[in-house]
Order: structure tokens, then sequence, then C-alpha cells
């Protein structure tokens, strides 16, 4: 039996222990509450939606890799970067899904005919692996940023239909053997189709006619077997257009052409309209799924910037004269304009999270406003907004409402809390 003395240890040594247990669950319980209000705060796009769809975006050599050599500029839009490598972090953040700006792109990898040039390419997806991201290969068969050689013989003449099936078959299987395993998806084809419909008139049209897509999806369906294979194209929130698209691709689908899915550009100028734009592409998703294939946005961004030529497309060709009077956002956006902006993108993602079966896949083009093309595109030196990221790198106050459209938790516990307190 205790003594007294000990007796007193005894009970002091239980309510010791009790006040300890006490401490420890206040403390763990308080740890886990902070640790699920931290996890719902710091909830990411990639997160939020990870069930829906894969969070993509493109990103430059520059942002791979410190590259200052001239010779490695790949960037029709006369943009020529520097060190951009900080952007990274932004990236591997809040995103689960990346795409090579420009350096998978023929003129880049397939300079010279039997020429490769896998240097920047391979630095971009051996980094997106490490991080342990899903690749995808943009472009294999596209009229722009294609060299002059693809299509022309020695002479400057066009080549012939055996020669460009030729070519094409072994520029889409050394590319796709290279990064077999490794690539998990590609757009075989970009942009072969107008704004009305019709076929675009271009070089690999000229030689083949419209045999060119399905031959291109033949290749690339035997080079490797695993990945998935894609269409591409721009203004697909134009009926016209998707309806052209669609009603190509109907047939060849049901003989069993090698494709998984049929992509929309995704790149939005606000002038034409929120919610015409919106209710377009939900037309267009729709009529994409009437086939049987899914489909996904591949280069999303939204220009802020007034569009006085009634220009819509992303025909990297077309440009126009710089004046003061359509870059009026130099110094930021007033916050009326960025109201509306920010009701776009939550307008937009309710329709989208409606096809959620349909959608592969939501990637954005360009990381942030300051390195995103749209600021040389279609006119040189404006300062648009069209991306999530702000030029400092910080998500923009509206990625929080978009996630909350599919993640409610905090906004209900802040709800909670409020009305306790009333
Ligand atoms: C753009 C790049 O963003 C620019 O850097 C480059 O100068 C031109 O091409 N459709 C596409 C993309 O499929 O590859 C284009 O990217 C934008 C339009």
């Amino acid at each position: 039996m205790p003594s007294d003395r000990e007796g007193g240890d005894f009970i002091h040594y239980i309510l010791f222990t009790l006040k300890i247990m006490n401490y420890r669950k206040i403390l763990i319980s308080s740890l886990f509450v902070n640790a699920s209000l931290l996890s719902v705060s710091a909830q990411t796009l990639k997160d939020a939606y990870r069930d829906y769809w894969y969070t993509g975006v493109s990103v430059n050599q520059w942002e791979v890799a410190a590259q200052q050599n001239a010779k490695n500029e790949h960037d029709v839009t006369g943009f020529v970067g520097a060190d951009q490598t900080a952007d990274w972090a932004v990236v591997e953040k809040n995103f689960n899904a990346v795409v090579a700006e420009n350096c998978m792109k023929a003129e880049v990898i397939h300079p010279q005919e039997g020429v490769y040039d896998f240097t920047l390419a391979d630095q971009f997806v051996e980094k997106s692996l490490a991080a342990g991201m899903r690749v995808h290969g943009h472009v294999l068969i596209w009229h722009s940023q294609c060299p002059y050689w693809f299509h022309h013989d020695a002479n400057g003449k066009l080549v012939s239909k055996e020669v460009l099936k030729k070519r094409m078959k072994e520029h889409i299987t050394t590319i796709m053997a290279h990064y077999k395993g490794r690539v998990s998806s590609w757009d075989v084809v970009n942009e072969a189709f107008e704004d009305d419909g019709s076929f675009r008139n271009s070089l690999f049209y000229q030689i083949l006619g419209e045999d060119f897509i399905p031959l291109a999806f033949q290749y690339a369906r035997e080079a490797d077997p695993t990945a998935e294979l894609y269409y591409n194209d721009f203004s697909m929130n134009k009926p016209a257009k998707v309806d052209g698209v669609c009603k190509f691709f109907r047939p060849l689908i049901d003989k069993g052409l090698p494709i998984d899915a049929i992509g929309m550009q995704g790149h939005m100028i606000l002038e034409d309209g929120a919610q015409e734009i919106i209710s377009q592409y939900d037309y267009s998703i729709k009529a994409i799924a009437s086939l049987g294939v899914k489909t996904f946005f591949s280069e999303l961004d939204l220009s802020v910037l007034p569009n006085p030529y009634g220009f819509s497309g992303a025909n990297v060709s077309d440009r126009f004269a710089y004046r003061p009077e359509v870059d009026p956002y130099k110094d930021g956006v007033p916050a009326d304009k960025q109201a509306e902006i920010d009701q776009f993108w939550v307008d937009f993602y309710k329709m989208l999270i409606t096809h959620k079966e349909d959608i592969i896949r939501l990637n954005y083009w360009c990381v942030n406003d300051g390195n995103s093309w749209k600021n040389d595109f279609p006119i040189r030196g404006r300062h648009d907004y069209a991306t999530l990221v702000d030029r400092n790198n910080q998500m923009k106050p509206v990625v929080q409402r978009i996630i909350e459209l599919v993640q409610p938790q905090r906004s209900k516990q802040e709800k909670a809390k409020k009305a306790k307190k009333k």
C-alpha cells in the first residue's frame, strides 16, 4: 500500500496525467482543426479538381531551364525570354499536367530532314516527370511552325503524296518512339479547319487532301499504342467550325479511327461576350461528346483587351499594328473590369462542371499574365491579363472562388461561424 505521501503523489500523478491528457487532447484537436483549415485554405486548383480532370499549363523553355542560348530561342511572336525558372514553383504547386509552349513543334525538334534536336524537349519532359506531372505532347502535324523542308524538295517544288506520307510517318514515329512511355498523349493534328468548318488550305491538305488526317492518326497509333491521340483546333466555340470538325470525324470514328479526344484550344476574348462564349462551348462539348470521344481545353486564356478588328481566332501568322488605344490597362485592370473577368471564369467553370464526364483536361496557355503570348498576339507589346496567375506569380483571387465551386467546405465553415456569432 502506498504511504500518504506516496498516496498523495499517486493522486498527483493521476491528476497530472489527466491534465497532460487533456492538454494533449486540446493540442491534438486544435492541431486537427488548424490542419483542416490549412488544408482547405491551401487548396489548389489541381487538388480541388483532381476527381474532375487534369489541370494543366503550358511552359516555355526559359521556365524549364535558364537557357540563354540565342540559337535556342523559339518563339515566333518575337518574345525572347530570360531566366523564368522562378515560375516553375507555381507550375508544380497548382497544376498536375504540362505541355511545352514551343519546343516540341516541328521547326524546333525536326529543323531539317533527318535532323532531330531533342535538347529542349528532353529538358522539359525530364523536369516535368520528375515533378510527377502528366506530360502532353504538342504537336505532331501542324501547318504552322513547320519547317520549309517538310513540304518541299531540293528545287523548292511541293513534294509528291508518297514523299509527304513518308516524311509524316518518319516524323511521327521518331518523335513518339523517343518519348514512348513518358509522354501520355499527343496533339496528332492541329488546326486543320477554317472557322467556317471547311478545310484549311494548308500544304498538308494541298498535297494529300483530307487523307493527311487519318494517315497521321494511323502512324501515331502504330508508333505508340499506349499514348492517347487527339485532334486539336481553335475557334471551336463557333458552331460552324465545331459542326464542320464533327461532320468530318464522325464517319471516321465510326469506322474505327484511332482517336481518343477532340480538343478545343480555348483562346477566348472577353469582348466576344461572356455568356455567348460560355453557351457556345456548352454546345461544342455536347457536339464532340456525341461522337463518342472525350474533349479537353488545350490552350485556355482570356484576352481582356479591346479587339477593334473583330479578330477572334488564334492563327499565329495574323498580326495587327500597335496603337495606345488598344492597350488600355498598362497600369492594371480597373475594379469593374476585374469583376467582369472574374465572373466570366466562375460562370465558365460552372458550365464545365456540368460536363465533368466528357472533359479530360483543362490546360492553360502560359504560366502567368507577364509571359502570356497574348501580350504579343495579335498585336505586339500590349498588357493583357489572360491567365489566372498575376505578373508576380500569385494566383488571382478568383481561383479561390473557382475552387469553392467544388470544395465548398471553407465557405460553409465560415458561414457556420458567422451564424454562431449572431
Ligand atoms: C503559340 C506560342 O504561345 C507562341 O509562343 C508562339 O510564338 C506561337 O505559337 N495555337 C497553338 C499554339 O496550337 O502552339 C500556339 O502557341 C498558339 C495558337
